[in-house]
C-alpha cells in the first residue's frame, strides 16, 4: 500500500493512506472506461463530498476524519464519456485559511483551539477571548454567541451534497448549508432566507409523493433539537423546537408517510464540554430513546420510547405497517470513531464497535420494539431508491467489509438487499480495494423500484488510484457494467447523490 502523507510523517490514521487528503483541484476529461456507460446516465452528475484538510492541521495528533475541509468530487456523464472534477467548498474557514496560507482553526477533538489570527478573524476581541477562557476554565463552556461563532467555522460542508428544493447544497451538521452550482463552484451560505434557526444536519429527507422536505438541527444549547418542514419551493413552512432533556448528536432521522422518528442516543453534546478536547461524550447511563412525532405535530405530541442502548448514524428508510414503523438501520453498541479519550490521540482505523444492519419494527402506540438481524458483518451507508422514500421499499443498498484487512480501509463489498426474498445480491471488490457509499440512480424516468444503477468510488491500495464503478442495481453480483479509471486517487469521502 502506498504511503500518502502530504503533511509529513504522522501515525494519525486519518492523515495516512487513502484517508490522507488530495489537495489539488483538477479536471480530467474523457476518462478511460472499461465496459459501456449505460445510456440512462447520460446528462447526469454524481456529486459527492468528503473531508480533505487543505492545510496541515494545527495539531496532527488530534486531527479527526470529521474535521477536513469539504471537497466536492463530481463525475459528469456526457454522451457515453465521463469527465471528473474536484473543488473545495469555499466555506468561511476555507477562505480565512486560504488567505493566511495555513491552518488557523482546530477541529472536533481539539475543541476551540485556534490561533490568535483565527480568533481575530472570528472577531473575538481580547476581553471576549478572556471571558470565554474563564468560562471554559470554570467548566460552563462558551456563551451562545461564542459557540455560534465557533460552530460557523467548524462547518466544513464535508458530509453530504444533494439537491433540495431546487438548490444544490453541500452540508455538514454543525453549521448551515453552502449552495454550489453544477460546476461545483461555491455560491455561498444558504439559510432559507434566514429562516434556519440554527445548524442543520446533512441528511434532510424529501417525501417524493408530496414534494415536501424535512430537516433537523442539533446543538449543545436549548432548543437541543430543531425540526423544519420545507415546501417544494424551498420555503421553511414549519419550525418546531423539539424538547429533549439534554443535547446529543443526531446525525439523521426517520421519515414515513405520517411520522418522523428522532434518535436521542447518549453521544452527549454538552456546552460545558465545548472548549475541552472532545465536545461529545458517550454516556451509556443516560440510555437511548426513540421519539415519534406526527410530521405536522408539535414537540408535545412526541411519544418517547426507551430502547436498549445503541447508536445509529444512518437509516435506509422508514415506512408504516398498521401501528408499526419499519426502518432499517446500521446499529452500533456505542458511537464509533468518537468518544476517544485524550490520551488516545491516534485512533485505530477499524470500526470499534462495528455497525450491523438490522430491521426495527417500532409500535408507535405501545413502544414495543422488534429487531431482526439483516447482517452481522460490518456495514454502513444504507441507501435506497429515493423515489420510494417514506413507503415500503423492496430494494435497499449498503456497503460491508468482508475478508479483508481493516487497517487499510473500511468497506469492500456492495450489497443489494432484496427485502421480498431477504436475499443479498452482493459484490466484493477483493483484496486491496475499498469503497464507500453506493448511490442509486434510476435507469429511466418511470422505471420500477430498484431498476437503475449503483455508483461507487473504489480505491485500489496497490495502485494508489481510484475508479468509479457502475453496477446494474438489480444484478450487483454480476460485477460492474462499467469501470471508469482515474489517473489518481480520491480520498475516502462520506455521501453524495446523482443530480
Ligand atoms: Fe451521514
Amino acid at each position: 500500500m502506498s504511503t500518502n502523507q502530504p503533511f509529513g510523517p504522522t501515525d494519525n490514521a486519518y492523515l495516512n493512506g487513502n484517508f490522507a487528503p488530495v489537495i489539488t483541484e483538477e479536471e480530467f476529461k474523457d476518462l478511460k472506461i472499461e465496459g459501456v456507460i449505460p445510456e440512462g446516465l447520460n446528462g447526469k452528475i454524481l456529486v459527492r463530498t468528503g473531508p480533505n484538510p487543505r492545510f496541515k492541521p494545527r495539531d496532527m495528533k488530534y486531527y479527526h476524519w470529521f474535521d477536513g475541509d469539504g471537497m466536492i468530487n463530481a463525475f459528469y456523464f456526457e454522451d457515453g464519456k465521463v469527465r471528473y472534477k474536484n473543488r473545495y467548498v469555499q466555506t468561511k474557514k476555507w477562505k480565512f485559511e486560504n488567505a493566511a496560507n495555513r491552518s488557523l482553526f482546530g477541529g472536533i477533538r481539539s475543541g476551540m483551539s485556534t490561533t490568535l489570527k483565527g480568533w481575530s478573524d472570528l472577531k473575538f476581541g481580547w476581553l471576549n477571548l478572556l471571558w470565554m477562557g474563564f468560562r471554559t476554565l470554570i467548566g460552563v463552556g462558551p456563551t451562545r454567541a461564542q459557540y455560534e461563532s465557533v460552530a460557523t467555522i467548524l462547518n466544513a460542508a464535508n458530509t453530504n451534497v444533494m439537491n433540495l428544493s431546487g438548490k444544490l447544497l453541500a452540508m455538514d451538521e454543525i453549521g448551515q448549508p453552502y449552495e454550489i452550482d453544477r460546476e461545483i463552484r461555491t455560491i455561498g451560505l444558504y439559510n432559507y432566507k434566514n429562516k434556519l434557526e440554527g445548524p442543520a444536519i446533512a441528511h434532510p429527507l424529501t417525501d417524493p409523493f408530496t414534494g415536501e422536505s424535512f430537516t433537523m438541527g442539533y446543538q449543545p444549547l436549548p432548543p437541543y433539537f430543531q425540526y423544519y418542514k420545507i415546501s417544494e419551493k424551498g420555503e421553511i413552512e414549519k419550525y418546531e423546537p423539539i424538547e429533549v432533556p439534554y443535547g446529543v448528536m443526531m446525525h439523521a432521522f426517520g421519515l414515513s408517510e405520517n411520522y418522523v422518528m428522532f434518535y436521542h442516543m447518549p453521544a452527549v453534546f454538552d456546552i460545558k464540554n465545548v472548549g475541552t478536547r472532545e465536545p461529545f461524550h458517550w454516556m451509556p447511563e443516560k440510555g437511548a430513546r426513540l421519539g415519534v412525532m406526527p410530521r405536522d405535530g408539535k414537540s408535545d405530541d412526541t411519544k418517547w420510547f426507551d430502547i436498549p442502548l445503541c447508536w445509529v448514524f444512518h437509516n435506509m428508510n422508514m415506512y408504516e405497517e398498521g401501528d408499526w414503523l419499519v426502518t432499517d438501520v446500521a446499529k452500533y453498541e456505542r458511537i464509533p470513531l468518537l468518544g476517544l479519550d485524550t490520551n488516545n490521540p491516534s485512533p485505530p482505523l477499524y470500526m470499534d464497535p462495528i455497525g450491523i444492519m438490522v430491521r426495527w419494527r417500532l409500535n408507535y402506540k405501545t413502544g414495543e420494539l422488534k429487531e431482526e438481524l439483516i447482517t452481522d458483518h460490518p456495514v454502513e451507508f444504507p441507501t435506497m431508491d429515493s423515489r420510494f422514500l417514506t413507503r415500503k421499499h423492496k430494494h435497499g443498498y449498503f456497503v460491508m467489509l468482508k475478508d479483508a484487512d481493516q487497517e487499510k480501509g473500511l468497506w469492500n463489498t456492495v450489497v443489494h438487499r432484496n427485502f421480498e426474498t431477504n436475499v443479498n445480491d452482493e459484490y466484493c471488490f477483493g483484496k486491496d480495494y475499498y469503497t464507500g457509499e453506493a448511490v442509486f440512480t434510476p435507469s429511466h424516468e418511470g422505471s420500477k423500484e430498484g431498476e437503475g444503477y449503483l455508483l461507487n468510488i473504489v480505491y485500489n491500495a496497490q495502485e494508489n488510484k481510484s475508479r468509479l464503478t457502475v453496477f446494474d442495481a438489480m444484478n450487483v453480483s454480476a460485477g460492474p457494467v462499467a469501470t471508469v479509471h482515474l489517473p489518481r486517487r480520491i480520498e475516502y469521502d462520506f455521501h453524495g447523490n446523482v443530480i
